[in-house]
C-alpha cells in the first residue's frame, strides 16, 4: 500500500506533529509512505490568476475553466502538479489536521482548492462512485480541542461529524471510499489550573488509540456515500432510493409547532 499523508500543521512540536510519526510508522509496515507537509512546503493555498502564467482569458479569471485548460495543456502550476503526481502514486490519502473553527485549516482548504483540479480531478461525469480516485481510500485524522461530550449533535460546540461533511463529501466527490474519520477530542496542553497529570494520561490514550486504528485499518468502516446512478438528471434522488449518508444521521424531528426556516 502506497499512502499519502498530508500534514497541516504549522508546529513541528505538536501533537499533530506527534500523531504524524505515529501514522508514519504504522502505515511504513504496510509499504511506502510520501508526506505532504504544506506549511514546511510554505503551500500557497490562495488560488488565483497568477498561478497561470499562460491562461486562457487574461481578461478575468475563470477559475474552472483556467484549472481545466492548464489540465488539457499540462501546464498546471508546479506545485500543483507534483501533488498531483503523489496523489496518483497512493493507495490511501491520510489528512492529519487539528480543527479550526469547525473545520480544516485554511491551509487544508486551499490544497483541495488548487489540487482537486477542474478537468483533472472531476468532471460532471467522473464524479463518486466514477471519480478519478476510485479504488483508493481516504481518511481524516483530526484533533479537537473541545471534550467529546461537547462534540455532539447535542453538545454545545455542535456535532464535528457535520462541520467535517464539506470536506468528507469533496473526497467522496473526486471518488475516495472515504473511511470514518479518526476524531481525537480534548486535545490541548495540559493546564496549570487543572490537572496536568490527567491531561498527560488522556493525551497518551488517545494516541494509543489512534495507533491502534491505524494498526486495524482494514476493520474501519468507510461511508455508504449514494452512487452516481442514485442521482437523476435533474440531480435529486430517483424514486425509491434514499440518501445513504446523511450528514447528520441524528437529526432531531422537529418540534411539532414549529416550521422550517
Ligand atoms: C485558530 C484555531 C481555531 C480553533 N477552533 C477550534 C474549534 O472550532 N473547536 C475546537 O474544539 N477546538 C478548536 N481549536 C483548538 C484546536 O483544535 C486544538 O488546539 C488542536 O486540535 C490541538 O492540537 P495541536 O496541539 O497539535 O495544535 C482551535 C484552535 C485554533 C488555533
Amino acid at each position: 500500500m502506497n499512502s499519502l499523508l498530508l500534514i497541516a500543521h504549522p508546529e513541528p512540536d505538536s501533537y499533530n506533529a506527534q500523531l504524524r510519526r505515529i501514522a508514519m510508522d504504522v502505515l511504513a509496515r504496510h509499504g511506502t509512505v510520501e508526506v505532504s507537509d504544506l506549511y514546511a512546503q510554505a503551500f500557497d493555498p490562495a488560488e488565483r490568476a497568477a498561478h497561470y502564467p499562460r491562461p486562457l482569458d487574461r481578461r478575468r479569471f475563470d477559475t474552472q475553466a483556467e484549472q481545466r485548460h492548464a489540465c488539457e495543456q499540462g501546464s498546471l502550476p508546479e506545485d500543483v502538479a507534483g501533488e498531483l503526481s503523489r496523489l496518483r502514486r497512493a493507495d490511501l490519502l491520510m489528512l492529519q489536521f487539528p480543527l479550526w473553527w469547525f473545520g480544516a485549516p485554511a491551509m487544508l482548504k486551499g490544497w483541495i482548492d488548487r489540487v482537486f483540479v477542474y478537468g483533472g480531478m472531476y468532471s460532471s461525469r467522473r464524479r463518486f462512485d466514477r471519480g478519478v480516485c476510485r479504488g483508493k481510500r481516504a481518511l481524516l485524522g483530526v484533533t479537537v480541542g473541545s471534550p467529546a461530550a461537547r462534540c455532539g449533535a447535542d453538545g454545545i460546540e455542535g456535532d464535528t461529524r457535520v462541520h467535517l461533511w464539506p470536506l468528507l463529501y469533496s473526497l467522496r466527490y473526486v471518488g475516495f471510499d472515504v473511511l470514518e474519520p479518526l476524531l481525537l477530542f480534548g486535545i490541548h496542553p495540559p493546564r496549570a489550573d487543572s490537572d496536568g497529570a490527567g491531561q498527560r494520561r488522556h493525551l497518551q490514550q488517545q494516541a494509543d488509540a489512534y495507533r491502534r486504528a491505524l494498526e486495524d485499518l482494514r476493520q474501519r468502516p468507510s461511508i455508504a456515500f449514494n452512487a452516481q446512478d442514485d442521482w437523476d438528471a435533474s440531480g435529486c434522488l430517483r424514486d425509491g432510493r434514499r440518501v445513504l449518508a446523511p450528514a447528520w444521521p441524528h437529526a432531531a424531528a422537529p418540534a411539532s409547532g414549529s416550521t422550517a426556516a
